[in-house]
């Protein structure tokens, strides 16, 4: 089968880890493998140099615009070697102290972001992702992130990833102090994600129109806390107000506190 959204896993050339990993990855998911050569204006993923990376053609520019998920470099890699304070807004929002490590399950893991940061910073997280392709660029980063052999083991020990609806998967899944919310939200001016990724993530999973059900879900399943990222000024996503709101430079973290019914 295709994955949804039409998006096709190609093999392109005769490279061994390419051919490899690419086999391995239709026998896990029961993908079929396309050899077509692409359009002009295509979109697919495609193991390049041991990175599945999802290739965009014909965006805006002439030049592909290339996505993956390298946990150990850019944004991430960089707060990963220089900034572990656990002072900051969002760590403070999701309950970390001294001594203190909630364990977190990230409703809505998208790439993977905010979940390794707290991986880092010592939680037990567990990165829900509904959206397929998505999932296996973030299962793609963590497979190379373990194989490093100094920040390995926050990958093997400390994170785990599932594929589905956290509507329908929390209710299953064992108790976590926190659960972190970060749907989708409107465009807006200085987003965390460049300009570029945001506008595919969107094109990809689409605007996130049920997180008021995530968050009715959460509060059902009766957390110790429930977080809410939000852009400064957008309206919170529940009908009743937060506990608390914790402010960063461009978004703000809403804390729900029981008893939320
Ligand atoms: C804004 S992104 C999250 C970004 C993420 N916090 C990060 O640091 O990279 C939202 C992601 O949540 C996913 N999502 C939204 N609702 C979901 C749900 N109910 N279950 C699982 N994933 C969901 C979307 O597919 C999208 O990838």
């Amino acid at each position: 089968m295709n994955l949804p959204g039409e998006i096709p896993l190609k093999l392109l050339s005769s490279e061994p880890t390419e051919r490899f990993e690419t086999e391995r990855l239709a026998q896990q998911y029961r993908l079929s493998i396309s050899t077509s050569f692409p359009r002009k204006s295509d979109i697919f993923l495609r193991f390049i140099n041991d990175v599945l990376t999802l290739v965009v053609q014909g965006l805006q520019d002439k030049v592909a615009t290339k996505i993956s998920i390298d946990f150990l470099s850019g944004h991430s890699g960089y707060r990963l070697q220089n900034d572990l304070r656990i002072g900051t807004p969002f760590a403070k929002a999701i309950g970390i102290k001294k001594g203190v490590r909630p364990t977190v399950c990230d409703t809505t893991a998208g790439f993977g972001q905010d979940g390794f940061h707290l991986a880092a910073l010592g939680c037990q997280v567990t990165m829900i992702e509904r959206s397929h392709v998505i999932h296996l660029l973030l299962e793609d980063g963590i497979r190379r992130g373990s194989r490093n052999p100094k920040f390995g083991k926050i990958f093997k020990q400390r994170i785990t990833l599932k594929h589905g609806d956290a509507i329908e998967l929390i209710p299953k899944l064992s108790k976590f102090q926190t659960l972190y919310l970060d749907p989708m939200y409107p465009p807006r001016k200085g987003s965390a994600l460049s300009k570029k990724n945001l506008y595919l993530l969107r094109h990809i999973v689409g605007n996130d129109l049920d997180s008021t059900q995530l968050f009715h879900v959460a509060q059902r399943v009766d957390p110790a806390r429930i977080v809410v990222k939000r852009p400064g000024k957008i309206a919170g996503i529940g009908s009743v107000p937060p506990s608390f709101e914790v402010a960063g430079k461009h978004i703000r973290y809403d804390v729900y506190l029981p008893p939320y019914l």
